[in-house]
């Protein structure tokens, strides 16, 4: 049995038409590391300041409420850095955020307090994100208690509650991580994520070290707690089996843009951007083990001198002399679908 098989059906949940967040031209850019030599070079030729990586480049998208966006794109394009724009772990070098249809960056210090505790990140190795020095109800209660959210008399029915809600038993409180088997250690990661009430959680690859029939598991639990809290997810995966399972639309990222939008089925059946296609190209329609694409031909270019007009350009099949100098903008090629190619004109 497939990983799909097990984790069966995904139940529909309730999505509100209006953006729980909205992001416009959002950009993160990191100052390169330098050697030595590069640096005494730098010095001797007056040129002080450090190239920067693109790692995001002008991201405009919208995620509403009670959805599941799927995020996908090669390895280095961009995908965990924009998770963490996102969960406030990076702090954005451009655009805007808006939370709720107000710009972050206008929320008084208790608004944006809340928040940044409303959007939560479970990332993929949960024994690195894991204190192991620390026991189960410390990790889980620390930030609740921290943030007022529980008084220290409510602690142990409070963890009590979440470790049964993430499927764990709530007599092991007392335990230490490397006591718990990789799925439990997630669901601990989870239940941490929970403890501060968030109405968002980005996940990064988080069941990509998991066993498969854990896998099934842990997405089980993440759309049962979607169903029963309403939570909205963006969901960072290189798995397009498990993004085809469990999102209501998927976005397609390349060397730090976002070059695709589209509702799941039409995604998959009817992908419209060349780089999209060579993605699902890579992959088996049917296959029984996770379907993960592999990078295609052709490196992708460096996000340190991203090529100009579209970053595609050098490896696109379909490429033009336009494609090289000017930028694609996004357009609708159909009903809540948008692509950013020259070929749609
Ligand atoms: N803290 C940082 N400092 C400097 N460069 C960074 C930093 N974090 C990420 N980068 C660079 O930004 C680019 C995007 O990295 P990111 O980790 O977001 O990609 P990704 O799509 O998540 O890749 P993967 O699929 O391998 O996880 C890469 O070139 C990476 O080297
Ligand atoms: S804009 Fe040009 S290079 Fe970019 S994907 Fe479309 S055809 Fe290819
Ligand atoms: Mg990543």
């Amino acid at each position: 049995m497939n990983i799909m098989e097990e984790a069966g059906t995904v139940a529909q949940a309730t999505i509100s038409d209006t953006p729980l967040l909205r992001l416009v031209g959002v950009a993160k850019r990191f100052s390169a590391q330098r050697d030595i030599v590069d640096t005494v070079l730098a010095r001797l030729i007056g040129k002080g300041s450090l190239p920067a990586v693109h790692a995001v480049d002008d991201v405009s998208l919208e995620i509403r409420k009670g959805e599941v966006l799927g995020l996908v794109g090669e390895s280095g394009c961009g995908k965990s850095t924009l998770g963490r724009v996102v969960a406030g772990i990076h702090p954005k070098s451009a655009g805007t955020m808006e939370w709720k249809g107000i710009s972050v960056d206008r929320l008084d210090a208790q608004q944006r307090k809340r928040q940044t505790l409303a959007i939560q990140m479970i990332f993929q190795d949960p024994m690195a994100s894991l204190n192991p020095r620390k026991r189960v109800r410390d990790i889980i209660g620390e930030a609740p208690l921290a943030h007022g959210l529980v008084k220290p008399a409510e602690l142990e029915a409070y963890v009590d509650d979440l470790m049964t809600r993430v499927g764990l038993d709530p007599t092991y409180q007392l335990r230490y991580p490397h006591q718990f088997s990789g799925g439990q250690r997630q669901r601990i990661g989870i239940a941490r994520a929970l403890a501060v009430q968030p109405e968002f959680l980005v996940c990064d690859e988080s069941v990509a070290a998991l066993d498969v029939s854990v896998q099934a598991q842990v997405i089980n639990l993440f759309m049962r707690l979607r169903e029963g809290l309403g939570l909205t997810y963006l969901f960072i995966s290189h798995d397009l089996g498990v993004v085809e399972h469990i999102s209501d639309r998927v976005a397609i990222m390349y060397l730090g843009r976002i070059v695709e939008v589209a509702p799941t089925v039409e995604l998959f059946a009817q992908p419209n951007h060349p780089y999209t296609k060579a993605l699902l190209a890579e992959i088996p329609r049917i296959s029984l083990t996770p379907r993960e694409f592999n990078p295609m031909k052709g490196e992708l270019p460096s996000p340190l001198d991203p090529p100009p007009g579209c970053h595609f350009h050098t490896r696109c099949p379909f490429v033009m002399e336009r494609c090289k100098q000017e930028r694609p903008e996004m357009k609708t090629v159909a009903q809540g679908h948008i692509s950013a190619c020259h070929l749609n004109g």
